[in-house]
């Protein structure tokens, strides 16, 4: 995620698209590490039976809680990986989805995603590769997809955890991925290729890749020194049209047939988008339609397997963050979160959540006329601020909850402890996604339940 934020950054510089940066100032305060310790500070209600899961209502009713509540929906883990698991898929090749763990690295989603069917998972620093490796040991693979790596960190990776595949985009690091490894034949190499970011939220373009035209003599080096050849990409976070994909297979294409060289992996990285305000993109169908309609032009060996790496796209509609107004000022509202918790970005790049009003005190209802309003967070630093549009009752008020959606993915892996606001607590809950990628999936299983009432 680090590796997120600082292309964040770098965004301020170089194309901004669909969302309104005007809070640029802001990047350069966001470069601060997260916080080290900030998992310990997520207390976790134990929840036994999933039966006895409640909705958000009734737990902020039953807990109120005083400081942030993550709130994450198990159905809805189950029903984004089964849905990347059926519909991922092509007869002509075999394909895996790998979840990036840098988009939530909770021990709860985790396991969720584990026991619905996650068993490969991206990795991008040795603590991720403790974690997954603590929670599900040999029962999964584990790839380490950051194309610079210390060269510890390699050591650990495939001395100590058994990890094969590695990417990079550097002659230097493919040295050093051998020199570590004292020039072992078992590796999965995977260049990553840097390509148009276009039509993303966020642009992951500048900061790693080989420029296709400079990769051909890299990829030949890479082939004779891997077991398996890869090429990776990555079409930038929150990618909203599909044909980012198809173009960036159409040069992944080019330099294939350039280099004459035989492909083992082909890896759509991530990118695929979840709904927000503002951000409605396509349905997830239409990407995977556009990627293997590209990948059949390409005419791969039919050994040669695909790959993709989803975060968002599994895990955002899965988690909802619970704030409390600690005051308002006409139309902005003091919250207990901000940007340098769980908020991030919704400071910069600026995205707007959808939000839920929850009332729980005082005689009075929430009103039903709507209006915009902008958050503050917590901490003294007047950055910590959130232009939104976010629309909520015109009568809120302090004491009042806010349920915030879609933050499953990047949220609890990026908090601070700066100011000391990073504590909060999560549970798990029985209600559906303020807005969903998933809902045709959503209607079906409310229909079989009925049919099985019946
Ligand atoms: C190498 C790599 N793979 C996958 C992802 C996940 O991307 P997304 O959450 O957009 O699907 C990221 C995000 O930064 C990444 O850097």
């Amino acid at each position: 995620m680090k590796e997120m934020g600082q292309e964040r950054e770098r965004a301020v510089n170089s194309k901004i698209h669909y969302l309104d940066f005007a809070n640029q100032n802001l990047a350069k305060k966001k470069s601060k590490e997260p916080s080290k310790s900030s998992k310990n500070s997520c207390e976790v209600f134990p929840q036994k039976k999933p039966l006895q899961r409640k909705t958000i209502g009734a737990q902020v009713a039953a807990l109120k809680p005083n400081i942030p509540l993550y709130c994450i929906r198990p159905a809805s883990i189950e029903r984004s990986t089964r849905f990347f698991l059926e519909n991922f898929r092509t007869p002509k090749n075999k394909t895996d989805i790998l979840y990036s763990v840098k988009s939530n690295p909770d021990a709860t989603v985790l396991k969720n995603l584990f026991a619905s069917g996650i068993k490969h998972f991206d990795v991008a620093s040795v603590s991720e590769i403790k974690l997954i490796n603590e929670l599900f040991g040999d029962a999964v693979k584990m790839y380490f997809m950051h194309p610079i790596k210390s060269r510890e960190a390699i050591h650990e990776a495939y001395f100590n955890h058994s990890i094969r595949d590695f990417s990079l985009d550097s002659f230097d690091e493919l040295k050093k991925i051998l020199e570590v490894t004292n020039g072992a034949k078992d590796l999965g190499l995977h260049l990553r290729l840097s390509i148009p970011n276009s039509h993303a939220a966020i642009d992951l373009s500048g900061k790693f890749g080989i420029l296709p035209s400079e990769s051909i003599s890299l990829l030949r080096k890479t082939r004779s020194s891997a077991k398996r050849l890869g090429i990776c990409f990555h079409v930038g976070s929150q990618c909203m049209d599909p044909v980012e994909y198809r173009n960036a297979i159409i040069i992944t294409k080019e330099v294939v047939e350039q280099a004459k060289i035989k492909l083992d992996v082909l890896d759509v990285g991530g990118g695929f988008p979840s709904t927000y305000p503002g951000m409605t993109p396509p349905n997830l169908q239409s990407y995977f339609d556009e990627i293997f309609d590209a990948i059949h032009q390409l005419k791969l060996d039919k050994n040669c397997r695909i790959w993709c790496e989803p975060g968002r796209a599994l895990v955002a509609e899965a988690g909802s963050l619970v704030v409390r107004v600690e005051a308002r000022k006409k139309n902005m509202l003091y919250l207990n979160d901000g940007t340098y918790g769980g908020l991030f970005d919704a400071g910069f790049p600026g995205f707007i959540y959808p939000v839920k009003a929850i009332r729980i005190k005082g005689n009075d209802p929430l009103s039903l006329l709507t209006i915009p309003y902008g958050f503050y967070g917590p901490t003294c630093d007047s950055l910590d601020s959130m232009k939104g549009p976010f629309y909520l009752p015109e009568n809120i008020a302090e004491g009042d909850y806010i349920e915030i959606g879609q933050l499953g993915a990047y949220s609890r892996s990026i908090r601070t402890e700066f100011n000391g606001f990073n504590k909060n607590l999560q549970i798990e809950v029985s209600d559906e996604p303020l807005a969903s990628m998933y809902s045709e999936e959503l209607e079906s299983e409310k229909e079989s339940l009925n049919r099985t009432k019946i």
